[in-house]
């Protein structure tokens, strides 16, 4: 087997045209940055970008503070944007790399939070950020706008000041992350979960675990 090394850096505007490309080719069908958005986003935070050799395979997207048209967010908290991973490159742990970084970034900056959302099937992205202590603490069906199931989200944050108690016990929703492109009933039992005071707290290929706040 040959050694793996991979580099890590920032980007600077030079880079924004191949993140844009990288972003594209990761989400596919979903979402899409725009280059404006990639100009903001490196004016008002910083872009981790992950290179293979001088193949770029990873980029990672925050802001430690708002800009016309960004989502609101408190001054103590960093909003993370897009994480992506080249296709070719998913499954080896190059998230968990990028997202590291994207969080050194954060406490640099003096933020104790971390706020972002995802797709509710995006198994990949809900786990690599759960199993780094992101609860799910929001269900908003229009975040994106009114185009449901495609614009709904879950909201996750991670405390790092928050004590982690672990509760005594939890419940499970079965979410198809696999199996379809949306899983309406999941939807609607983690927006009830969630109106009911339950957070979620773990995952795994079957579905999400949530317990009483
Ligand atoms: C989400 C993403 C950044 C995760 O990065 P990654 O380097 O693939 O993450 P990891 O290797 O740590 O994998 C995380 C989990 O997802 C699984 N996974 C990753 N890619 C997968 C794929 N294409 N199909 C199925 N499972 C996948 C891994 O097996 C692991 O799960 P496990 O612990 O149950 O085995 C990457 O998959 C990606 O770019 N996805 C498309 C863009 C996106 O959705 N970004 C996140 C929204 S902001």
């Amino acid at each position: 087997m040959i050694d793996v090394q991979y580099q890590t850096r920032l980007a600077t505007k030079d880079d924004i045209q191949q993140i844009k490309e990288l972003d594209d080719l990761s989400f596919g069908s979903h979402q899409g940055v725009s280059i404006e958005e990639l100009n903001q986003v490196i004016e008002n935070g910083a872009i981790v970008l992950l290179f293979d050799g001088d193949r770029l395979v990873g980029e990672s997207q925050l802001i430690t503070q708002t800009f016309p048209g960004s989502p609101a967010f408190p001054i103590d908290t960093a909003y993370f944007y897009g994480t992506g991973v080249h296709p070719d490159f998913q499954g080896k742990n190059i998230g968990k790399l990028l997202t590291a970084e994207q969080e050194k970034f954060a406490v640099k900056q003096g933020k104790t939070k971390f706020l972002l959302t995802i797709r509710v099937e995006n198994y990949p992205s809900l786990k690599l950020r759960m199993a780094s202590g992101f609860k799910i603490i929001g269900y908003d069906k229009a975040y994106y706008g009114s185009n449901y199931p495609e614009d709904a989200r879950v909201i996750l944050l991670k405390d790092l000041g928050s004590q982690n108690s672990t509760p005594i016990s939890y419940k499970k929703i079965p979410v198809a992350f696999f199996m379809s492109n949306h899983d309406q009933l999941a939807h609607e039992k983690i927006d009830q979960s969630i109106k009911d005071g339950f957070v979620g707290h773990d995952i795994d290929r079957e579905g999400i675990f949530f317990a009483l706040k």
